[in-house]
């Protein structure tokens, strides 16, 4: 699994891969339950089965059966208040957030490629998702979220344009003036201020974080609080060196650091 985090801060990237982990450990011991009784981990047959804010859920590669997990999760901000640096709080962040099941195809070739999500990205933020990471490529003229390999998105491996999903992170963020949400961009795209326009049509720049009031040298985020005040609640990194300085949007490495494990290595 993956961890990324600002400085100071663990910024779990796929807490669902932890509680698999978990759940390998807790095999067979499962007690029968039903009704709303069925706590984390243990086995059931539907949802109605789980403790609030629990589902029912089957995950071949960590676990045989069914058993309850995490729907949802605390918000950071009701544990503690909104007073302390930004970095102080973990946030929820998704893998390959826009790789969702179902997601229809946009270029009439259906799709061949893996998906990492069963929520809409409306329902992830609704669950408490606060880190959105989306692959961005070149393809028909715009900025589309992409599967693929060698920097090139392809028919089959496409799942929509970036709008789209941009947009609904502007809906909840205008639904929720005091949520700020991270998107962290594996990004391909060439064209000059393609991101600058695609964020831009989606009406996400007056959310956007400056660069340039980004800490460097693992210093505090600014207060919650103030970012909320200041309506900074939108913060974006780029895989792409260059366009901190050309296009104002944060170089990820300037700001995060990634911790080592055998199949990711630090860039
Ligand atoms: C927020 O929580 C901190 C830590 O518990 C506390 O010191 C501070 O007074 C609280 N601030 C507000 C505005 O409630």
């Amino acid at each position: 699994m993956i961890i990324l985090s600002f400085p100071n801060l663990g910024f779990s990237q796929n807490l669902f891969l932890i509680i698999i982990a978990a759940s390998a450990a807790l095999a067979g011991v499962a007690a029968a339950c039903s009704d709303g009784q069925c706590r984390l981990l243990d086995e059931c047959s539907s949802n109605q089965d789980c403790e609030a804010g629990l589902y029912c859920f089957s995950c071949p590669p960590g676990f045989p059966g069914s058993r309850c997990v995490r729907s949802t999760v605390t918000n950071q901000f009701k544990l503690l208040n909104n007073s302390l640096p930004f970095n102080k709080y973990a946030f929820l962040t998704t893998h390959n957030a826009y790789a969702i099941d179902g997601y229809p195809s946009h270029t009439r070739v259906p799709r061949i490629t893996f998906t990492n999500q069963e929520d809409s990205i409306m329902d992830q933020l609704n669950n408490g998702v606060r880190g959105l990471m989306l692959d961005t490529y070149d393809f028909r003229g715009d900025v589309w979220l992409c599967h693929s390999f060698k920097g090139h998105c392809h028919d089959y491996t496409a799942f929509g344009p970036a709008i789209d999903t941009l947009k609904e992170v502007e809906a909840f963020l205008s639904a929720h003036p005091a949520e700020i949400v991270t998107i962290i961009l594996e990004d391909y795209v060439r064209a000059p201020n393609g991101l600058t326009r695609v964020f831009t049509d989606a009406g996400l720049m007056k959310y956007w974080f400056p660069v340039t009031n980004m800490p460097e040298n693992g210093q505090d985020w600014p207060l919650v609080n103030d970012m909320v005040q200041n309506n900074h609640r939108l913060l974006v990194f780029t895989s792409i060196q260059s366009k901190e300085a050309s296009e104002g949007i944060a170089y990820q490495w300037n700001y995060m650091v990634e911790n080592r494990c055998k199949k990711y290595k630090q860039s």
